[in-house]
């Protein structure tokens, strides 16, 4: 039986000034394969699982001998168990829920950078960058010229974001040749058919001369401002003391 845990909703913490007892509730929403929902509460005390609320068996089971006790006085205990019934119907709703987010396929942004290679035998590094996609599998590819490309490349893993995403970086060394056409492409679920990202050498390199044209032209905005209000405070900007002229006498 393929059992999933998808919840653990709730951490208690109690403490007793006596015996400092370290309690721990654990509610825990599990689906099976064939969609049946079990909804599991499990007590620990300092960490030992003392006793359970199977919503199958639909009872405590207590399996140390405090556990027990605790299992027979809560099984006498109508508002208890009304309790946990409700849980599993909260499992119920939840579930699907989170099924449906799961089933959903989240489409990747991708992009693509070059880099200058060290301790390679090509000077070019590319790296296709791929970010935020659900679900994991995926397949990322190099295109020289349509052909697919398979040596001096290098992927790392679906390394997952945390929060139920995915990303993915993929590398290729090579020497570039003129007019040649470098494809990263990305093959994922949330696409209808793999998807294509070109490699522009000339645009790319346009873009470092217009961003560092726009950091100089800001400067020299900047420094101009300055130089401006500054003149304007110091109407003798040279430096000179004017000296008054001595009134004739
Ligand atoms: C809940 O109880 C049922 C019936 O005894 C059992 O088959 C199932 O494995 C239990 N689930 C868990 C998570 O312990």
């Amino acid at each position: 039986m393929n059992t999933c845990s998808l919840f653990s909703l709730l951490s208690l913490l109690l403490f007793s000034r006596a015996e400092a007892l370290f309690v721990n509730a654990l509610l825990n929403c599990m689906f099976t394969s064939t969609n049946d929902v079990v909804y599991l509460g499990q007590l620990f005390f300092n960490k030992v699982l003392w006793g359970e609320y199977n919503s199958t068996v639909g009872k405590y089971v207590g399996f140390t001998e405090k556990g027990r006790q605790i299992a027979k006085e809560l099984n006498k205990n109508p508002s208890f168990l009304r309790e946990e019934k409700k849980n599993l119907e909260k499992c119920k709703t939840h579930v699907p829920m989170a099924m449906e987010i799961l089933s959903k396929a989240v489409e990747p942004s991708v992009r693509l950078r070059s880099f200058d290679a060290t301790d390679s035998k090509h000077p070019r590094m590319l790296v296709c960058s791929v970010y935020d996609f659900y679900p994991k599998q995926i397949n990322v590819r190099w295109l020289r010229n349509g052909k697919e490309v398979t040596s001096d490349v290098t992927s790392t893993e679906e390394l997952p974001n945390g929060n139920w995403l995915y990303q993915t970086h993929s590398y290729l060394e090579l020497t570039p040749r003129a007019g040649e056409k470098i494809a990263c492409m990305v093959e994922h679920a949330s696409f209808q058919k793999p998807k294509l990202y070109e490699w522009d050498p000339i645009w790319e390199s346009d873009r470092t001369k217009i961003a560092v044209g726009t950091v100089v032209l800001l400067l020299g905005i900047v420094f101009f401002t300055a130089g401006l209000f500054c003149y304007k405070r110091n109407p003798n900007p040279l430096g000179h003391e004017l000296v008054p002229t001595q009134p004739a006498s």
